[in-house]
Parts: C-alpha cells; sequence; structure tokens
C-alpha cells in the first residue's frame, strides 16, 4: 500500500494506472475509519483493479462554529484498517496543496442542497461537492462509493456527476449500524454515556415508522407526528428536522410511496446526528 500526499504525484499515479487498463475504485473519507467506511473499502475492492482511498478533513465543508478542529484523526490506525482492507493507494493531501494560496473556484449544485441539513449547514455541501470534484479529477475513478447515511450528500453528488458529465459511476451503499442499531459515525465518539443512550431513538423511531408503513399508513403526517413523538421522549433530543421526502429530488412528499425517505437530524448535546430510511424497504432490527 502507498501512501500518497503530493497532488500531482496522486495525480501522475493514477494516470499511469489508468493508461495500464487499470480500473480504480475509490473509497473518499475524511478518515477515523469505522465499520461503514470499510464496507465501502470492501465493496471497493469487489469493484476495482485498483482501490484508492482518500482520507482528508475538508476544512470547506465545515462552518464556523462547528467540529473541524475537535473532528476525530488517527492516520496511523486509518492506514492499518487500509492495508486490512486490500488499499492500495492512500491519498492524503496537505490542506494548503488542495486549497493554495488564492484558491476561488467552487461547485454548488443548486436546490438539493437548500434543504434539509443545507438549511443548518449553509456552505456545508458546497465544500463537500469541491473537494469531491477535486478528488474526481485527481483521481479519475471509474467508480466512487459513497454510504447511504448521508443520503442528501450521496443524492446532491450523482446530480453533480450527472450534471457535470463526470465519467464516474457513484455507488450508493448501505447504512452500517452498530449491534444496537446506531448508525455508524465518526462523530458517534462525541457521545456521552446518556447521550449515546438516548441517541438510539434514532433508530427506534426510523423501525416505528416503517412498522406504520408496512401495516398502510400513507399519510406523511401521521408517520411525521409518531417519529417526532418517539423522539421528543428523549430529554437530550434536540430536533433539527424529521421529513419525509422523494428520494432524488429530495421535495417534501404528503404521501409515503416507494418513492419516499424519511431523514431525521438530531443534535444530543453538541453532537448532530442523520439518519434516515427508505420507508418501503426492510429495516433489520
Ligand atoms: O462523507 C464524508 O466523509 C465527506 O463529506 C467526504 C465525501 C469525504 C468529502 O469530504
Amino acid at each position: 500500500m502507498e501512501i500518497i500526499r503530493d497532488v500531482q504525484e496522486m495525480q501522475r499515479r493514477c494516470g499511469d494506472l489508468r493508461r495500464q487498463g487499470k480500473r480504480i475504485a475509490f473509497v473518499p473519507t475524511m478518515g477515523y475509519l469505522h465499520e461503514g467506511h470499510l464496507s465501502l473499502l470492501r465493496e471497493g475492492r469487489r469493484q476495482g483493479d485498483v482501490l484508492a482511498l482518500s482520507i482528508f478533513v475538508n476544512p470547506i465543508q465545515f462552518g464556523a462554529g462547528e467540529d473541524f478542529e475537535a473532528y476525530p484523526r488517527d492516520l496511523e490506525r486509518d492506514c492499518e484498517l487500509a492495508r486490512r482492507e486490500g488499499v492500495d493507494l492512500v491519498f492524503n493531501p496537505k490542506r494548503d496543496d488542495l486549497y493554495p494560496e488564492g484558491f476561488a473556484t467552487h461547485v454548488t449544485v443548486s436546490g438539493l442542497t437548500e434543504t434539509l441539513c443545507g438549511e443548518s449547514r449553509p456552505g456545508h455541501f458546497q465544500g463537500v461537492t469541491t473537494v469531491v470534484c477535486k478528488l474526481f479529477n485527481i483521481i479519475g475513478p471509474d467508480v466512487a462509493l459513497f454510504g447511504r447515511k448521508d443520503f442528501q450528500q450521496l443524492a446532491v453528488i450523482q446530480r453533480m456527476a450527472r450534471d457535470l458529465d463526470l465519467a464516474v459511476e457513484i455507488r450508493g451503499m448501505p447504512i452500517v449500524r452498530e449491534a444496537d442499531g446506531l448508525a455508524m459515525s465518526s462523530r458517534n465518539v462525541y457521545l456521552g454515556p446518556a447521550e449515546r443512550n438516548q441517541a438510539l431513538a434514532l433508530v427506534d423511531s426510523l423501525r416505528l415508522a416503517r412498522r406504520l408503513v408496512v401495516s398502510g399508513a400513507r399519510r406523511a403526517a401521521a408517520v411525521l407526528d409518531a417519529v417526532e413523538q418517539r423522539i421528543r421522549r428523549e430529554p437530550l433530543a434536540e430536533i433539527d428536522y424529521i421529513r419525509i421526502c422523494h428520494q432524488e429530488t429530495l421535495q417534501e412528499m404528503e404521501e409515503v410511496t416507494p418513492d419516499s425517505v424519511l431523514l431525521l437530524a438530531v443534535r444530543f448535546g453538541k453532537t448532530r446526528l442523520i439518519d434516515n430510511h427508505v420507508l418501503f424497504e426492510e429495516l433489520n432490527p
């Protein structure tokens, strides 16, 4: 496994591999890898001749007062995990190389980014699409893998790839959960014991919504009401949003249909967690 920090070296290395006819699978991350990331790497290993992983805590997707400085980092452990998953290339660029003095170009996907997390984190998705577009340009992957936990991020990146004719297949992969159901996230380490316990209300409320839909509920307002009541039982929970939206447009829906996804963002203390479920799909315990 090679660890490359230099942008031009990574670009050259990936260009050589593509000229040799190698198919590159790419998993972009901000590091502090967990089972969710590892599931992306395993699928990437199946998809590509070469598996590339990027580790970069992207400053421009964090707003003022967000957790950029505190974001957990452990490059050594990440590289060990990457090695075990058969990663060929780890790209760990320096901030100043990706964003040199005078950097002034951003990628914006309008519409999709103005709702849900985009409302409470202005500028966040522009930071994500800008860095992902840069990483795609450096690496030139044939396929890139993203977790469906960040449902809106996946929708935004799919739209960017479509709108900008990027020659990369974007694959969304299933949410990976802890044994008790909490969706895996690098930010889970911030949770204190009481917050961690109460955060289970998220998956519990998704299961409740799924049960309602299985038993015939179709009015989004009724499902949302039940979800909200369940989350409000937890004294530490502060709801940011609970919405049922169309999977592609992210427009709110009044009826639950096979296109509907239930999306949640809830704070427990200082930690903001997101989770979601496509209501017509199974939700395993
Ligand atoms: O999902 C993430 O970890 C980040 O948003 C990403 C896609 C690596 C861009 O920094």
